[in-house]
């Protein structure tokens, strides 16, 4: 990986990783009693989230947060907190309140497997197995794709989408659990179909690939969230980063450590000088278009799961580009008084609408939840050694 360009920049140092925890850990503390009942919604106005029922894709992002915030700090008050939630989870698979999707490993990995592995939570494990068995509903034999959103078999999204890398490990989660290998094939199926068709001969990903109701066969990409259908949405490319770097860890194909070196090269050579790209890598220095703070968290997260995997000197240099992201993160984009806002790190776009896309146009240079969980991740990897939620 060529990490030329930004040779010179600096590290986090092991010091502003513990400050940026102790601040994250505080700040945590301190909105919690507000949001154990409710949730942080998706994305802040103002930067302010607002409270939200157990009901939206990004629920589990608040819980895991507060997870973290409990492994830092051992404060028994997150930990009861985290709990109340953990029921909501389980209510909410028992009820299936808006679980017609494929954002089970999202809601259900942070929250319910986290509280399973931190203290042996009995209602996450049941919680968590139920959540995947409600994932593999949605896997497609023909095709063989888990289908990412709406009614299954809808042509208008017969498709996967490249975020559902990161739902997979909750399938691998509960194979390792229950015994059950059919959750571990599905997962190893829809990588393998997800990762032939998201990445473009130019290492740059489709956010969405539709294939043929009738053959299976792969069709064509097109944008959701991106600026347009050829262009790269950042987040995509961090989702594939992350992707690339679970499914190594998961299947242990050798050919995921150089398609993830190669998308990696792809986001780094598009992003601007500070780290931290633009809503889509189309835009760099100069440009007037929204950053996507989220993303840049995204993908140190990737880097430093795939440093595990690989010899020492390129463990190293991935690394190393991971501590610059989070050094950027931390100097410019981070929260740094507990009433400026409710959130973790400014400056984050969750879907921004243009002519070309398709998306809705929401938490727009705001606070995005998920922006904050991978943030809090990102520094506990580098914190300590880790055991992954995923
Ligand atoms: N998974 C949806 C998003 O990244 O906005």
């Amino acid at each position: 990986m060529n990490n030329e360009r930004f040779e010179s920049y600096s590290e986090i140092t092991e010091k502003e990783i513990g400050q940026a925890l102790d601040f994250a850990y505080q700040h945590i503390r301190k909105y919690v009693p507000e949001f154990t009942t409710s949730f942080q919604n998706a994305y802040s106005e103002n930067n302010f989230y607002k409270p939200i029922p157990n009901n939206y894709w990004t629920t589990g992002f608040w819980t895991g947060e507060i997870w973290l915030a409990y492994e830092y700090s051992q404060d028994e008050v997150l930990k009861k907190a985290a709990e109340v939630q953990v029921q909501s989870f389980l209510e909410r698979i028992d009820q299936k309140i808006e679980v017609d999707h494929h954002d089970m490993g999202f809601l259900y990995s942070p929250s319910c497997v986290a509280a399973y592995k931190l203290t042996g939570n009995q209602k996450g494990w049941e919680a968590a197995v139920k959540a995947a068995d409600q994932l593999i509903t949605r896997f497609h034999d023909v095709g063989q794709f888990i289908q990412a959103w709406g009614p299954m078999n809808a042509p208008e999204n017969y498709r996967l989408i490249i975020d559902c890398l990161l739902n997979l490990p909750l399938l691998y989660w509960a194979s390792e659990e229950t015994g059950e290998t059919h959750y571990k094939e599905i997962a190893d199926q829809h990588i393998h179909t997800a990762i032939n068709n998201v990445i473009r001969e130019d290492y740059s990903t489709w956010h969405t690939f539709f294939f043929d109701m009738e053959t299976g066969q792969p069709d064509h990409g097109e944008t959701c969230q991106g600026y347009k259908n050829d262009s790269a949405w950042a987040r995509g490319q961090a989702w594939g980063i992350y992707g690339c770097a679970l499914a190594y860890k998961y299947l242990k194909d050798d050919r995921y450590i150089q398609l993830f070196e190669n998308v990696t090269q792809y986001y780094l050579n598009h992003l601007p000088k500070d780290l931290v790209p633009y809503w889509d890598l189309t835009f760099t220095d100069g440009s007037s278009e929204p950053r996507d703070s989220s993303s840049a968290s995204i993908a140190a997260c990737g880097l430093l799961e795939m440093a595990k995997y690989v010899d020492s000197k390129k463990a190293k240099t991935y690394q190393s580009i991971a501590k610059k992201m989070m050094k950027s993160l931390v100097s410019h984009y981070a929260v740094t008084d507990h009433e400026m806002s409710n959130g973790l790190v400014l400056h984050s776009t969750y879907s921004n609408r243009t002519p070309y896309n398709t998306c809705d146009h929401k938490g727009v240079d705001e606070c995005n939840i998920w922006g904050d969980y991978f943030y809090m991740e990102a520094l506990t990897r580098l914190y300590t050694d880790w055991n992954l939620y995923w």
